[in-house]
């Protein structure tokens, strides 16, 4: 791989899951008008995000990434983005108490608009068309012309992230995300849940703990961490155009940053260590992220690994592993063993999301909250067996009582899932089955505090 970087080097290497836009005019006009815009993100807060993952690397923190699995057009509306960050607070404050660490909280949000996909079109009653790529690329709808890819949506795509981002800067430091009020609304939770006793315990031990603060005289008025948090955006750095059109130098350091977000990953299906995907993250300074799938062999990953984080700077590069409820115990071990002996200082998460999707039939996916759970199990002890830190948790979720992954208290079924799907994509985990998820790992955590180590099955 030749050693010079620019924002288009990536140009020169073999791309996967790029739109062909059939207008080029109209494509560059769109890229000259984004590198005008100004970034979305500032590198200083890409450099502090660096600085907790760095400690999720390190086992001093945990971390909590999390949204849909695309954003749309259509649920661009205020209350939407707020009811998933509220959740996201909510999980990050019961894996705190978990823990006993601090959780770094990264939001699938703010630019989460672009798909890859396992097939280039789509077949229905005989009709073949493009596929749809998430709503920066092109539309939903099963029409030829939604389905041609539109260089305006870039743009579009663009002001949508603004105002997300605008509105969860507002939220993070503007009294909505008050400890104490999070600790409120997930005492909600636990009076709902048809498993309130279990929960029962970590909430009233939460309760005690603020109340205990609140006597010394930490509380909202008096301190700043427990009245605003810190909240970071991710996506997956699929659209290069767009990427590129976003990446600046940054005054202070002469470095680029992607500008788009302060979190950018490569997926399972773009990183090829040749490819486009990986030659566009090495060269910006972001902390960045890759999808590990099943297939992901060793070899491959050590060389990627080389390639994205040269320096070994920990808090660079954080390895998403989607093995699948069945496979993570044979086939994470073997990853883990590699970047150990190797001495790559990376963090860890488990996305428990995208090996477990299965057919629900109808033509719709689902996923089973048991399945997850049980990805999420097993990627800790296979860590807890390597002696290494399961890092975190990157999950599909929404804030919303959408009906679209089965199973969680509430005992969904195959039956539910019509009343309220939702997704353009993948099945979410909803509000409930994330707070769910978030109370049984604080409490999986919590044991492991006591007997760190303990090599277990799944
Ligand atoms: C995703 O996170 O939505 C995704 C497509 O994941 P993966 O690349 O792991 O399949
Ligand atoms: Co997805």
């Amino acid at each position: 791989m030749p050693n010079s970087w620019s924002p288009d080097s990536w140009r020169d290497h073999p791309i996967r899951q790029a739109p062909s836009y059939p207008d080029a005019d109209a494509l560059a006009a769109v890229e000259a008008r984004l590198r005008r815009y100004p970034p979305l993100v500032f590198a200083g807060e890409a450099r502090r995000l660096k600085e907790g993952l760095a400690r999720v690397a390190e086992g001093q923190a945990i971390v909590l990434q999390g949204g849909d699995c695309a954003e749309s057009f259509r649920d661009f509306t205020a209350n939407i983005i707020r009811d998933t960050f509220r959740v996201l607070l909510q999980m990050a404050v019961v894996l705190t108490f978990g823990a006993s660490l601090p959780v770094v909280k990264i939001g699938r949000l703010a630019g989460q608009l672009a798909k890859p996909r396992s097939s280039d079109t789509e077949t229905r009653d005989g009709l073949t068309l493009p596929s749809y790529r998430g709503d920066i690329i092109n539309g939903p709808e099963f029409t030829a012309a939604a389905r041609i890819p539109d260089p305006g949506r870039m743009e579009q795509g663009y002001f949508q992230a603004a105002g997300t981002l605008n509105l969860l800067r507002a939220f993070a430091t503007g009294g909505y995300a008050d400890l104490h009020q999070v600790h409120r609304w997930n005492l909600g939770f636990v009076a709902r849940s048809p498993l309130a006793e279990r929960y029962q315990d970590i909430a009233q031990r939460i309760d005690e703990t603020l109340s205990f603060m609140n006597a010394c005289g930490i509380s909202a008025s008096t301190s700043q961490e427990i009245r605003e948090t810190d909240f970071f955006t991710s996506h997956e750095a699929l659209l290069l155009p767009y990427e590129q059109a976003l990446t600046r130098v940054d005054s202070t350091t002469g470095d680029w940053y992607a500008c788009s977000a302060h979190f950018l990953w490569i997926g399972e299906r773009t990183r090829q260590p040749d490819g486009a995907h990986v030659e566009f993250l090495r060269g910006v300074r972001n902390p960045i992220g890759i999808k590990l799938g099943p297939t992901t062999s060793a070899d491959d990953l050590l060389r990627l690994i080389e390639t994205l984080n040269p320096e070994n700077e920990a808090g660079r590069l954080s390895l998403i592993s989607r093995m699948g409820a069945d496979n993570v115990l044979d086939l994470l071990p073997p990853l883990l063993r590699a970047v150990k002996r190797a001495g790559f200082r990376v963090a860890w998460m488990c996305d428990p999301m995208h090996g477990n999707t299965i057919s629900a039939g109808g033509g719709l996916k689902t996923r089973s909250f048991d399945a997850i759970l049980k990805e999420v199990r097993g990627f800790i002890a296979a860590h807890a067996a390597e002696g290494t830190w399961p890092g975190g948790l990157h999950v599909e979720m929404t804030g919303h009582e959408v009906t679209e992954c089965i199973g969680g208290a509430h005992g969904l079924t195959v039956m539910n899932l019509n009343e309220r799907y939702e997704t353009f994509c993948d099945p979410r985990l909803n509000a409930e089955q994330s707070l769910e998820l978030a109370f049984l790992v604080a409490e999986e955590l919590k044991a492991r505090r006591t007997q760190p180590l303990r090599p277990t099955g799944a």
